[in-house]
């Protein structure tokens, strides 16, 4: 029987989990891996990372540019709608003309997503969480984790502290993070003023974080999106950005990929310690390696023309010229 024949029958286990289908896209998962049966095909990749990556690409609207849950599955975002992909960017794939790609409205495969990762994401394990703060996700269905997978990201009106606006976290300081400085800074407003100024320890906010590679906007200023994350292990997704993007490391260490964004290909190793900044070119694509649990600040520009322009090439895909 060939490959073609077997994929268009699907698995046929049943250990509770249900197909999820879209387009000619029909996902199914069995105790350790995602299948996805696409028209010409069949890929495979293992339900831990598959369940993280998926965490990541519905809880960012599908982000900036290509997100690469391997070296061959993504999705692209086109702000409205949305490419689903294999190898769109994997050379091998694109080489033989064995790549397939379908677009979908994003609330569509939106809605698709949230329902497989509900119904594939089992009792106790967390795809937002560190591995070593998590229980497995392996196995036949057992329960869910709702919980986990809806966080809702916290708003402030003006500012955390700020009377009638959110409260400083009360979660602990995470296990990796207790060596970072707790103490407050003092805030002396003008008499007038104590409702409106005010000051808080970011660290030690960030120190308490409970998910692992999720920039949070913290301060968004026109187009000037700062996004705080705390990182541990390994980022789920594969980043092809369709703009330049500066990162701060603030804490600790941060061991890079870089690849070519449309091939893939190797092109260099960039090791970020605390203090480091980092420009991220428009034309590759990126994955972190935390070996210990640190701060990073990703600065993103949310300027809807700039996508356009890189693409283009009317404007270089990196920020300066040495
Ligand atoms: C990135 O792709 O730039 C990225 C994503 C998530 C993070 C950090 C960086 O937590
Ligand atoms: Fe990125």
């Amino acid at each position: 029987m060939s490959t073609v024949a077997n994929a268009s029958q699907g698995l046929n286990k049943d250990l509770g989990y249900k197909a999820h289908s879209i387009g000619g896209f029909r996902f199914e998962r069995d105790e350790y891996f995602a299948h996805i049966f696409y028209p010409g095909g069949r890929h495979l990749i293992p339900v831990d990372a598959f369940l993280r990556a998926l965490m990541r690409d519905v809880a960012w609207g599908f982000f900036y540019g290509t997100v690469n849950f391997d070296n061959v599955f993504g999705t692209v975002n086109h702000y409205g709608t949305v490419e689903m992909f294999v190898g769109l960017f994997n050379e091998a794939y694109r080489g033989s003309n064995r790549h397939h790609v379908e677009t979908f409205e994003s609330k569509d495969l939106k809605k698709v997503f949230d329902e497989m990762l509900d119904d594939w994401t089992n009792e106790g394990f967390d795809p937002f969480a560190a591995p070593d703060e998590t229980g497995l996700v392996f196995g036949p269905k057992k329960g869910n984790n709702t919980a986990a997978i809806r966080r809702q990201r916290l708003v402030a009106d003006r500012m955390v502290g700020l009377p009638g606006d959110l409260t400083f976290r009360t979660d602990p300081q995470n296990r990796q993070l207790a060596d970072v400085p707790t103490d407050k800074p003092g805030v002396f407003a003008e008499p007038g003023f104590e409702n409106d100024v005010h000051a808080f320890n970011f660290f030690d906010y960030l120190s308490r974080s409970d998910v692992t590679w999720n920039p949070s906007v913290v301060s968004c200023v026109k187009d000037s999106q700062f996004c705080a994350t705390t990182e541990e292990h390994i980022l789920p997704i594969t980043h092809g950005n369709d703009r330049v993007e500066w990162f701060i490391q603030a804490t600790d260490e941060i061991i890079w990929d870089i690849d070519d964004r449309g091939t893939g290909k190797p092109r260099s190793k960039v090791v970020m310690r605390a203090g480091d900044v980092a420009a991220m070119p428009a034309d590759i694509r990126h994955r972190g390696y935390s070996p210990k649990r640190s701060i990073l600040i990703v600065w993103e520009n949310n300027d809807s023309t700039l996508p356009q322009l890189y693409a283009s090439g009317k404007v270089a895909p990196y920020p300066v010229e040495f």
